[in-house]
């Protein structure tokens, strides 16, 4: 396997200056981790020795515990600093905490924050590798290439497949890296909800933009729902919860409009009653499960790549 070797990036940022050939690498490489999961043994050496740094300056369930399960399994050591608890309260800068963190030996910033371009600047700055784990409305990297694994794990490809995100585009990251990682690999992207949320500039990223729900659904291979963004809106954009439900949840009837195979998914946190319905949510072709367990394996194969970029040692990755 040549998969590090062709890796030359040391930060991961975002999927927009990701060519289809890095994401082929970041999944293949992944799926070698997955197969480590029904192991009784799960653990492999790859970053044994090495210290991961989780600096979570927003809330996170998924993402926050998939890097640190992750990081674990290829044996790294993880320390974990959250908002609420770091001294920047008590007014130290964003770039002296990541300096600091550098010098008690972390190898590695896992980072999420509230403001769009917080990783890129800390890029700059320090001389570890600094992954993107959600930057404002920007990009959520590592939730669109598990996204896109999870999709790729049921269509074998995404060549052709139509996908539609629903919702609250316009404060998405997830979305932007959907965006990107989808149609780089061959799917087409439409975005559907209220006018207010998707607006029509989207299309110039070359997407279709759909405020029909039907129409967006009929031809669909799967649904991607989000949530309403209420942290990041600084105004109404809808007249209430229940109207956006009423016109843009997802429910068994809406769901039927799709085509026979479609997927369900979702990067939750789910607000159950509000963009998807309860059983929706737990139908059978709800993939939302295995998005977050294939977040495991795609955050193995980031952080391994990142540290061991342009490497031709390959003897850690599972066969
Ligand atoms: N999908 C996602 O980013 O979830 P968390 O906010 O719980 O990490």
């Amino acid at each position: 396997m040549e998969l590090a070797q062709n890796w030359t990036r040391k930060h991961l940022i975002g999927l927009e200056e990701l060519s289809r050939e890095e994401i082929e690498i970041i999944i293949d490489t992944a799926r070698s981790f997955k197969s480590t999961f029904e192991r009784e043994q799960k653990k492999v050496p790859a970053l044994k020795g090495k210290t991961v740094a989780q600096l979570f300056l927003e809330p996170s369930t998924r993402t926050r515990i998939a890097f640190e399960v992750a990081a674990k399994r290829l044996s790294a050591d993880v320390v974990t600093l959250l908002g609420s608890t770091s001294s920047q309260k008590k007014g130290e800068t964003l770039k002296d905490t990541a300096l600091n963190i550098q010098s008690l030996s972390a190898d590695m910033i896992i980072m999420r924050h509230s403001a769009a371009g917080a990783p890129l600047y800390l890029s700059q700055y320090v001389d570890i590798p600094i992954i993107n784990a959600g930057d404002g409305a920007h990009e959520h990297p590592t939730q669109g290439l598990l996204d896109a694994y999870t999709l790729l794990d049921c269509f074998g490809s995404l060549d052709g497949k139509r996908i539609t995100i629903l919702g609250d585009i316009l404060f998405s990251r997830v979305a932007r890296s959907n965006i990107w990682g989808l149609q780089k690999l061959g799917a087409s992207v439409c975005l559907a909800g209220p006018s207010t949320l998707v607006p029509e500039s989207f299309r110039e990223l070359g997407v279709d933009v759909c405020y029909d729900l039907k129409e967006a659904l009929v031809d669909s291979d799967a649904v991607m729902l989000l949530r309403i963004q209420h942290e990041r809106q600084t105004s109404t954009h809808f007249p209430s919860l229940s109207e956006y439900t009423r016109l843009y949840g997802l429910n068994k009837q809406r769901s039927s409009w799709l085509k026979k195979d479609a997927i369900i998914m979702h990067p939750g946190p789910i607000n159950r009653g509000v963009e998807i319905d309860s059983d929706i949510a737990d139908a059978p072709n709800s993939v939302i499960l295995n998005q977050v367990t294939n977040g495991i394996a795609v955050r193995m194969a980031v952080m391994y790549l990142c540290m061991n970029r342009n490497s031709r040692v390959q003897a850690e990755l599972p066969r």
